[in-house]
């Protein structure tokens, strides 16, 4: 796919991209500018079904070097969003054609939109530049000299709608933003250690002016990071937290939302170790922390909300050796709970718990959420279609949900009841890390989560592991990690 995709601004394209939906020609606004009559031809050409995402070419004798006329689906239900899916197969006809260049012009039909449907150029937009950049995200670093590597181009997409241009770019930061967290997400154990994890945050704070502090060895034991020295000690590659800030230019004084991810550099269960073929894709079970890491990095640079943003990336590996912590032992917490471990391949919520009692001691927080690849059981019961998310701040959740439908990272609401809290509790310590009953697995792991956040702190907590990465293409997205929660989180921070 393309090298990088930007927003150009000025000179011509090559290649002009048209639009229509389902079973519709080509409107006349869109025909005027191909005077040649040819993409109204193609438009109309058995093929040309006006499928989302399905794609139709024409070559003028002038003008254009080639026209593309993509199809935007049913008129009656069209969202913004669709247009990820549409840029998706743009991106591929393009690379394709090996085009440096692209007149979007997809405004024409798309303000031929029933007001009714309230056409938001600017929303549809976003979703464009999303889709583009998405599509162009590429993992290529670590093939060797057996491999011939893919020239890359530069895509430019221009564009002559002042709303629908703002859009663009703001799309291509978020999806920047997913892109990084699904480089770090891709990245092998080895090489994405914790320690490397905060080289890079280091690097990237640095780039987009955030704050950036690492807590590691000594400082560990100083805070009182329970979870992260215990589920840490076994590996060689030691632990620590990674805290990222962004301050606002005007909004200082307000407090800040905290965003809490598990970064489980790689999970092999611990001394409870995953059998058969668990432990293969752990290398994912950092996605939480990548996606916070992804989030700070749109807040910097595109959504730069008025109120400060503190992340915390809670980094360990959770591996074996006559050092590592077992089941039956007891630990205690910074906020004075103790706990049993019953199993150790259940240690997100151990490093999690140090980030939840850290953001309500020392943050401030006006609010909390967390994002984790915390269970195997939310895949069970949600698939990859919706994240779990655990919410009972009404005003919170609302945020969430509707950053959630821009975005289209779906969250599906799972209860929190002092029942699940009471499946945790120990008959030695004050909880379980893991209730000897299979019932309500990913449940289970939001009310142990509960017990680290104070009363009256607005927290949300997702579970991500089944959205983070996927088996198939979808969209714009090809097969493995997503990013997901990276856009989100963003979204849902300007909202709050
Ligand atoms: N990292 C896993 C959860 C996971 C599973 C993430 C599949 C991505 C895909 C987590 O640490 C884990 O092992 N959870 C256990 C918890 C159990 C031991 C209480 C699980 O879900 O089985
Ligand atoms: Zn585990
Ligand atoms: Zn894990």
């Amino acid at each position: 796919m393309f090298d990088a995709v930007s927003l150009a601004t000025r000179g011509s394209a090559r290649v002009l991209v048209l639009a229509h939906f389902k079973g519709e020609k080509l409107d006349t606004a869109s025909r005027k500018l191909d005077p040649t009559g040819h993409a109204a031809c193609a438009a109309e050409r058995p093929e040309a079904t006006g499928e989302l995402g399905v794609i139709v070419e024409a070559f003028p004798e002038k003008g254009h070097d080639r026209i593309l006329v993509v199809g935007l689906g049913d008129k009656d239900g069209f969202k913004p969003g669709h247009l990820r899916t549409a840029a998706g197969a743009l991106a591929r006809a393009l690379s394709k054609a090996k085009a440096d260049s692209a007149e979007l012009a997809l405004h024409p039909a798309l303000t031929k939109l029933p007001k009714s449907a309230k056409i938001d150029l600017h929303a549809c937009g976003c979703a464009m530049g999303e889709g583009f950049g998405i599509a162009a995200w590429n993992y290529d670093s670590l093939r060797g000299s057996a491999t011939t590597r893919k020239d890359r181009t530069k895509l430019a997409l221009h564009c002559d709608d002042p709303k629908f241009r703002a859009g663009i770019t703001r799309g291509l930061g978020l999806a920047e933003g997913c892109n990084t967290a699904r480089t770090l997400s891709q990245t092998p154990p080895n090489i994405a250690t914790p320690a490397w994890l905060a080289s890079e945050a280091k690097k990237m704070a640095r780039k987009h002016g955030l704050k950036c502090t690492v807590y590691q060895g000594k400082q560990l034991e100083d805070h009182k990071f329970t979870g992260l020295i215990n589920v840490g000690k076994a590996s060689e590659n030691k632990p620590c937290m990674i805290r990222l800030e962004y301050t606002p230019a005007r909004g200082k004084s307000k407090d800040p939302v905290v965003l809490v991810g598990k970064t489980m550099t790689y999970d092999s269960g611990g001394l409870s170790i995953k059998v058969n073929n668990g432990m293969k894709g752990m290398k994912r079970d950092k996605d939480g922390g990548c996606a916070v890491f992804g989030a700070m990095q749109a807040i910097a640079t595109t959504i730069k909300p008025n109120r400060p943003v503190v992340a915390l990336l809670m980094c360990a590996e959770n591996s074996i050796s006559d050092e590592a912590y077992r089941p039956d032992d007891v630990i205690e917490f910074r906020n004075g709970v103790t706990v049993e471990v019953t199993n150790t391949d259940a240690e997100g919520r151990l490093v999690l718990a140090d980030g939840l009692c850290w953001a309500c001691e020392k943050e401030s927080p006006a609010a909390i959420i967390d994002m984790a690849t915390l269970t195997g059981g939310v895949v069970v019961a949600l698939g990859s279609t919706y994240a779990g998310m655990w919410c009972d701040d009404d005003d919170l959740r609302a945020k969430i949900d509707a950053a959630a439908k821009v975005t289209d990272e779906r969250v599906w609401r799972l209860p929190h009841h002092p029942e699940y809290r009471n499946m945790m509790k120990s008959s030695i310590a004050d909880i379980v890390n893991s209730a000897p009953v299979r019932e309500a697995h990913p449940i289970q792991g939001a009310a142990f989560l509960s017990y680290f956040v104070q009363d009256g702190i607005p927290w949300a907590h997702i579970d991500i592991a089944g959205t983070h990465a996927t088996d198939k293409d979808n969209g714009p997205f090809i097969a493995g990690p997503t990013g997901y929660g990276a856009r989100l989180l963003a979204e849902t921070i300007e909202r709050i």
